[in-house]
């Protein structure tokens, strides 16, 4: 713990009893505007729509969903779990997170169970996040400066943060001086987002263009990049927000070192390599236009992919709450989650 944890007072996914108040991430960061879900399918479009976001959140508000369904009986549930895993296919949050609340619906548990099964979901990501936070700044040096990319923080998650939890305790903890945050185009998740929760929370940050990110590590102002995940393969291979791999390809050029940050149930070993990982696909339009209003010609083609792969060799450590793999491999990754 340190002093910047009670600075900690960002709450994305709030439960309700009968609804799901989620903060609609679409309007942030001059609109704080809350979006009530009273039906799984309400659920699973809030996750397509991306009012909800982040892997560990998603995940959570997921198991919500299956909760919500389950208040209306069993056929409402049956209905529900299909839904709610086709909502995004990258983050395996999702995944984890129905295929827990699943099995807990083949032993029989009721509505009232199922809801104690997704505080349990959200109360472990929480507490998660802050043991990996510790973990992550042990690793970091003294006076050091980290890039980070997307938003990890308590918007993504139940709270506190993945990478962002890093940060937060690294700064808490003084062994870090220098916050960037690449914006993270085309949905802008670190300049809306992620500078958003810093300045909230009283940690000076300094936002760079996508594009800075190499030359900022070549002027030396960066030790670390410290990154979230939506999902890390058996060969420790880590699908994240589009622009990580051009990070840690950077990073290892100019001798930055490279973090990742990811609870347990980002881990899929069932996902042998990262070529096996399904990246989401979304609308051209997100490049196509801001805001909602075109700023590319008429009639241009745009190829929007929002993950990608980076490969475990360029990868420094995988902090999850189980403890830090470093120079991740397949023999790593099994030995501790195998
Ligand atoms: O498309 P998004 O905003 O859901 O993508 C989020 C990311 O890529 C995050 O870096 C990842 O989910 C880790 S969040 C703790």
């Amino acid at each position: 713990m340190n002093d910047l944890d009670s600075h900690d007072s960002i709450r994305a996914v709030l439960w309700r009893g009968d609804r799901l108040r989620l903060l609609d991430q679409r309007k942030l960061p001059f609109v704080e505007d809350y979006i009530d879900c009273t039906t799984a399918a309400q659920v699973a479009q809030a996750i397509r729509d991306l009012v909800v976001r982040g892997a560990p959140a998603i995940g959570i508000s997921a198991a919500w969903g299956v909760v919500l369904a389950a208040q209306r009986g069993r056929d409402a549930v049956d209905a529900a779990l299909p839904m709610l895993r086709a909502a995004r296919p990258t983050a395996v949050n999702l995944m984890w997170a129905l295929d827990r609340m699943q099995r807990r619906i083949t032993e029989g548990a009721d509505a009232p169970a199922l809801e104690r099964e997704a505080q349990q979901i959200q109360d472990e990501d929480l507490a998660a996040n802050r043991h990996m936070g510790e973990l992550g700044a042990s690793l970091l040096g003294e006076s050091v400066g980290v890039m980070t990319h997307c938003n990890t923080g308590s918007l993504a998650t139940a709270g506190y943060g993945t990478a962002l939890g890093v940060i937060r305790a690294g700064v808490g903890g003084g062994r870090i001086s220098r916050v960037f945050a690449g914006e993270t185009r085309p949905w802008l998740q670190g300049a809306r987002l992620t500078m958003w929760e810093l300045m909230r929370d009283g940690i000076p940050a300094t936002l760079v263009s996508d594009s800075a990110a190499a030359h900022l590590m070549k002027s030396g102002q960066v030790q670390w990049v410290v990154v979230g995940a939506d999902r890390i393969a058996a060969n420790g291979d880590v699908a994240n927000k589009i622009g990580t791999y051009q990070l840690a390809i950077s990073a290892r050029h100019h001798g930055v070192r490279f973090m990742v940050v990811a609870p347990a149930s980002t881990v899929d070993m069932a996902t042998v390599s990262g070529d096996d990982i399904e990246i989401e696909m979304r609308d051209s339009s997100e490049l196509l236009a801001h805001s909602g209003q075109r700023t590319v010609v008429d009639g241009a083609v745009a190829w929007n992919p929002v993950f990608d792969v980076t490969p475990a060799g360029l990868i420094d450590a995988i902090v999850t709450e189980r403890g830090v793999i470093e120079k991740p491999d397949a023999s790593r990754m099994q030995a501790m989650f195998g």
